[in-house]
């Protein structure tokens, strides 16, 4: 199966059934890279990590992931490069295609992702703008199909900021068949904007609700995130004030059905954002979709990048 794009920048740049087709690939080559059968389907290829912005998970799973399919990584930081003020992202991605298979980039700027995917011949993959957090989402859906079966049908419920993570959770929805609400204060939901491009691009089942008590009611999945993303740190002190009602907490978690799931794409601020309870209870998947990220990019990558034999 061949994506129909060049570069994994969001949720709606694919179709249904090409998401379908890269978590098929991820379930499949799961157990194959727990035990060490895993196929090295693209050796001598090497992705290019550019970050911006600290992290833990994206940059160890896509690392990790390139190595389990046979290739090799580069972690590149902006003191390096200066996309942007050292040379133009036009040079950075004619330049980078000319060395590497594929690019990898954290940063702040959307735009800078798209300008270095126009200009690179090689794919590029988003992981984490200001705007968009796809690959998480999607390696997300994955855990839930893993948890609780297919997402369709099911009710996510992002209680917290409507930032990269629930920009990227709202795409998903145009995609596939789920309920999805954003559950935070006033001042800190998804644009209309934002909102109004994604339903001209797919149906979907799109609510903010203000109340948790109202919006965590039968739902499945029970998703936070930190208040504050990075750079926000300035709003840090403000947000903690407005979002205190947001905490998800045990009382919280029994608004939701029983079975519910508790998500969080991590780093968390136990404490603030969720209570040690939640996040070590019997509800909270958090390792599990933390692994998950990189089965879910070893698949991303393994389909983007072309080889000759078949994946
Ligand atoms: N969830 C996530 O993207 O984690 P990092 O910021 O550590 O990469
Ligand atoms: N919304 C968070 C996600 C971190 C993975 C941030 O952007 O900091």
């Amino acid at each position: 199966m061949k994506l129909s794009r060049k570069d994994f920048i969001s949720i709606r740049d694919f179709s249904r059934e090409e998401l379908l087709s890269i978590i098929e690939l991820c379930e499949r080559q799961k157990p194959e890279a727990r035990n060490f059968t895993l196929k090295p389907t693209h050796p001598g290829r090497v992705l290019a990590c550019i970050f911006h912005k600290p992290s833990l998970r994206t940059r160890i799973s896509f690392e990790v992931a390139m190595m389990q399919l046979g290739g090799n990584s580069l972690y590149l930081t902006d003191k390096e490069i200066g996309i942007g003020s050292r040379e133009a992202p036009k040079d950075v991605g004619e330049v980078l295609s000319r060395y590497v298979d594929a690019i990898e980039i954290r940063t702040f700027d959307q735009k800078m992702v798209t300008d270095l995917a126009k200009y690179a011949t090689v794919p590029v993959v988003n992981g984490l703008t200001d705007l968009l957090h796809p690959c998480q989402v999607l390696g997300d859906i994955f855990t839930i199909r893993e948890k609780l079966g297919d997402i369709e049908g099911k009710k996510v419920v992002f209680v917290g900021d409507g930032n990269n993570v629930s920009r990227s959770w709202l795409n998903a929805s145009t995609r596939f068949d789920f309920k999805f609400v954003l559950c935070s204060p006033p001042g800190y939901q998804i644009s209309d904007s934002f909102i109004e491009e994604a339903r001209k691009d797919g149906d979907c089942d799109f609510e903010w609700v203000e109340d948790p008590g109202e919006a965590l009611n039968g739902a499945d999945v029970v998703y936070s995130d930190v208040w504050a993303s990075m750079g926000q740190e300035d709003e840090a002190k403000e947000r903690v004030e407005k979002f205190r009602p947001y905490a998800v907490d045990d009382d919280m978690m029994a608004m939701a059905n029983d079975s519910a799931l508790f998500m969080h794409c991590l780093p968390a601020h136990r404490g603030l954002e969720v209570t040690d309870s939640v996040i070590d209870g019997r509800h909270s998947v958090v390792y599990d979709q933390a692994e998950n990220r990189l089965h879910i990019q070893r698949a991303i990558l393994a389909l983007l990048i072309p080889v000759e034999s078949d994946i």
